[in-house]
């Protein structure tokens, strides 16, 4: 294999005989190493330790979640259980569209849950597949000729989805088509989901890269060094607004500052047309205990108190275009291209609201 041929994706959640596999993204770059998880306790500890993280990759977390438990646990405990990992994380709606989904199959027994929740994980590679190839056409129409340079925020890359990724699946395809000069992912404190994923998935597709500190985004954008932002959602309202990362609106106020494109990359099973906008979203506050350390290592005087927002809002005044694996919403133009209304995850356009 040549130094630049792009490896194959991993594939980070599946079901292996009776039970869920993933990998333990708490232990990367170091190591590679999968976890077996055979009960309901063990994913919702997964969940909330972020062993298994990113919107899609929790959608299907959630779908097998549900075969694990009506597989390990009596009828009478199974609404419980099933609730315990809806509950998980309150941010990103696939982990709940996920559960919800494939809930709706629990009468019909293992065999059917099991093989909706399969459906589920197919529909999310494919999802990456086709968000990559439409995100790439858009930049390179919003970019032109020149060589493109990317910035981007935490992981969206295949460890968030299960293979490809949504914003970096975008990089991954530009990188394919040669048109990548460089990709600059943010570190993305506290967990440095940049730092520690986004590198390492970059490394491993052969990608040109170099990290940034979360304070340097919008000074970068400012001094002309970056082509397009693409982020990734958690959960986009039905007007447009998005929630993402911690750091996505710094990122989203420099690049119109800067005259950047702002671009959110996420499938359609991110759209939640039940929540109005942004000012409706439950922002995870996950404690100052990560703040406070990095790596298990404090980093602070001992008891210093800190303030945690996992993610962040972006309204929707600030996004140049969502693309997801069915369509491509131009807010700078108020174009929808690609649709597919025919699709079995669309159903009215949600972002319809005149400028
Ligand atoms: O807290 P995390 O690591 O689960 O946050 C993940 C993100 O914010 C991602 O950008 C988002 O889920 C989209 S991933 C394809």
């Amino acid at each position: 294999m040549s130094e630049r041929a792009p490896r194959q994706p991993l594939r980070t959640i599946d079901w292996v005989d009776d039970h869920i596999r993933l990998i333990d993204q708490t232990l990367l770059p170091d190591e590679l190493t999968h976890l077996d998880i055979v009960t309901v306790e063990q994913l919702v500890d997964s969940i909330s330790r972020l062993a298994v993280r990113g919107a899609p990759a929790l959608g299907v977390a959630g779908g097998f979640g549900v075969a694990l438990a009506l597989s390990t646990i009596g009828p009478e405990n199974l609404g419980p259980a099933i609730n315990s990992i809806r509950h998980a994380r309150p941010t990103a709606v696939n982990l709940a569209r996920g559960v919800d989904r494939v809930s709706a199959l629990v009468p019909d027994g293992f065999d059917a849950v099991l093989a909706e929740a399969v459906r589920l994980r197919d529909q999310e590679i494919a999802a990456s597949i086709s968000m990559g190839e439409l995100g790439a056409n858009l930049v390179e129409e919003l970019v032109g000729s020149r060589a493109i340079r990317a910035m981007t925020i935490c992981n969206t890359g295949g460890l968030a989805t299960v293979e490809r990724g949504t914003a970096l699946a975008v990089i991954r395809t530009l990188h394919e088509r040669s048109r990548l000069s460089e990709a600059l992912p943010i570190e993305t404190r506290p967990l440095l989901q940049g730092a520690r994923l986004t590198t390492w998935e970059l490394q491993r597709m052969g990608a040109p890269f170099r990290l940034l500190v979360d304070s340097a985004g919008p000074s970068v954008l400012a001094r002309g060094l970056a082509d397009v932002v693409l982020i990734g959602a958690d959960r986009i309202a039905a007007n447009g607004d998005t929630a993402n990362k911690i750091g996505s609106y710094s990122l989203a106020l420099g690049a119109a500052r800067a005259g950047v494109p702002f671009v959110v990359v996420a499938p359609e099973t991110t759209v939640d047309e039940a929540t109005a906008t942004g000012a409706d979203i439950e922002i995870e506050d996950r404690g100052p205990a990560e703040v406070r350390e990095i790596h298990g290592c404090r980093i602070t005087p001992a008891g210093v108190d800190a303030l945690n927002p996992a993610f962040d809002v972006t309204p929707v005044d600030l996004i140049t275009a969502i693309v997801t694996d069915r369509r491509v919403v131009r807010f700078d133009q108020r174009t929808v291209t690609d649709e597919k209304p025919d699709g079995d995850m669309v159903g009215v356009h949600p972002f319809d609201e005149e400028p």
